[in-house]
């Protein structure tokens, strides 16, 4: 294998249980690590939980455990949403901040930050005071402009002041070139308009930022500075390097470093465009090829929220639609990157749709007919006698909603085929057309199961298995239909 594709998700805040928006992205990255893999790529596809800082551990606190034991169980909580029991995430590794390596790699990193020089020859991290506005929900600093009435606007609590010496990551000098390699493609934004935004940031030219605190408990210490621990988000963006073994392991680094796709929403892009390529040029690493920055969707409108009681739990979804259904249903509803809405009062009438009416009773009839019909006989000859045009939009383009318009037209083809040839009548003059037919139709089944690999693995595998088997039988329904 000589090409590789490593692709990565936010890792996840513990403070609470994963819900549709985390499955949203881990589900893209999914579906684009499994399409890699199926083109013959050295994939790897990372996630994991962000476990440290003020905000986990009063979390913790709240729920009268430890830190440590709280985010155990609710990075557990994370990795069972994702298993192949619920939503069938294949990452290759999850990784938790607080696990003992990552903690010792973010050390090391901040070691050799403060050894490095920038560009225009300052240190990189200097020592500063800092007073500010701190919210803890967000985990950064805010400014006076962003309250509103003197509350987080995010939050809907009022920052507290804060006060402390810490260090200074001397972002300045960096700024230049993260613009030029931005404008030059070299880090490619998309979409376009998050690139734009980016810049924006630039220009108006962000301040050093503080990568320490010691009015945080909850964190990786730092030894060169006691009292004080690694600020939350350098912790976090540290993820993508010290899973693959940064700094004291760099077999996997050389093999997928730099990365090659790092997916997100808008909520966290700043950290992503700016402070990030800003941290791996201090570190002589290269920076990601392409982030990927999609938007924050709605849920029927409303913003996804506990106070309107309309978060919604991917483990329920599951159990309703089931894995594959869900799936669908996530992907299907918007193109990727576009701000938008999650229509989840339509979700069953998509299923029954899309997935009951659509895919799972063409797989079913089809099936049914070859068994009665040709006694079961496989009629499919692989001669593509429909010329199929395999041209679908491209998935390494993000194009994952407009992919499966396609995918559904490709099934209606195939039922309208059925309609049109009445193989129910055919077969009573003509043995040999209705198994053409019939062959035909499953060709175009083989083939929306081959594309749809990606996207609903399970049923895909299922479909194939039954479709090219010697000996074609009726199975139960792929997607019962719901009341
Ligand atoms: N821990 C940080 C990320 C650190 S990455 C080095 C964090 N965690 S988070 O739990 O808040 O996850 C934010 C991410 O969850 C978003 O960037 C997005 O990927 C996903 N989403 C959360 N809500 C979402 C929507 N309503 N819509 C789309 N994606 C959403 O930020």
């Amino acid at each position: 294998m000589d090409k590789k594709f490593y692709i990565t998700t936010p890792i996840y805040y513990v403070n609470d249980k994963p819900h549709a928006g985390h499955a949203y992205t881990t589900l893209v990255a999914d579906v684009l690590a499994r399409y890699h893999r199926q083109n013959g790529e050295d994939t790897f596809f990372l996630t994991g939980t962000d476990e440290h800082g003020s905000k986990i551990a009063e979390a913790a606190a709240k729920h009268n455990q430890t830190p440590q034991e709280f985010c155990d169980q609710v990075s557990g909580v994370f990795k069972t949403a994702w298993d192949k029991d619920h939503l069938g995430i294949a990452y290759d590794y999850f990784i938790r901040t607080t696990d003992p390596n990552h903690e010792q790699a973010v050390r090391d990193i901040f070691q050799k930050l403060l050894e490095a020089k920038t560009p225009a020859n300052n240190p990189v991290l200097y020592e500063g005071e800092y007073a500010g506005l701190y919210c803890t929900g967000c985990e950064k600093f805010l400014t006076e402009k962003e309250l509103v009435n003197g509350l987080c606007p995010d939050h809907k609590r009022a920052p507290e002041v804060l006060k402390e010496k810490n260090y200074f990551f001397r972002l300045a000098d960096y700024l230049p070139a993260i613009e030029q390699k931005i404008v030059s493609g070299e880090l490619q934004i998309l979409p376009e308009h998050k690139k734009n935004e980016a810049l924006g940031f630039i220009k108006q030219n962000v301040p050093d930022f503080s990568v320490s605190r010691s009015s945080v408990k909850w964190g990786v210490d730092l030894p060169f500075a006691p009292g004080q621990v690694a600020y939350v988000w350098i912790d976090a963006l540290s993820n993508y390097i010290t899973a693959l073994g940064y700094p004291k392991n760099l077999e996997l680094m050389a093999k997928y470093w730099p990365a090659d796709v790092q997916l997100m929403a808008q909520d966290i892009s700043k950290f992503h465009t700016i402070y990030w390529p800003a941290l791996l040029m201090a570190l002589n690493l290269p920076l990601p090829k392409t982030m990927f920055i999609h938007g924050f969707f709605t849920i029927d409108g409303q913003k996804m929220s506990k106070s309107i009681g309309n978060v919604i739990d991917p483990n329920d979804l599951v159990a309703q639609f089931g894995q594959d259904g869900t799936r669908y249903l996530l992907l299907s509803q918007f193109p990727l990157g576009q701000e938008a809405d999650l229509q989840a009062s339509l979700f069953k009438e998509r299923y029954n749709n899309d997935l009951a009416n659509g895919l799972g009773n063409l797989v079913a009839r089809t099936a049914n007919m070859i068994e009665t019909y040709l006694a079961g006989k496989n009629p499919i000859t692989k001669k593509n006698s429909l010329n199929l045009n395999n041209d679908l939009p491209d998935l390494n383009k993000f194009f994952i909603y407009e992919y499966l318009v396609a995918i559904r037209s490709l099934i209606d083809q195939a039922n309208r085929l059925i309609d049109e040839k009445k193989p129910w009548q055919l077969v009573k003059t003509d043995l040999a057309s209705t198994q053409e037919v019939l062959g035909q139709v499953g060709e175009l089944i083989i083939l929306v199961a081959e594309k749809l690999a990606p996207i609903m693995p399970a049923i895909s595998a299922k479909i194939t298995k039954q479709f090219t088997s010697d000996i074609i039988k009726k199975e139960e329904a792929l997607f019962p239909r719901l009341n």
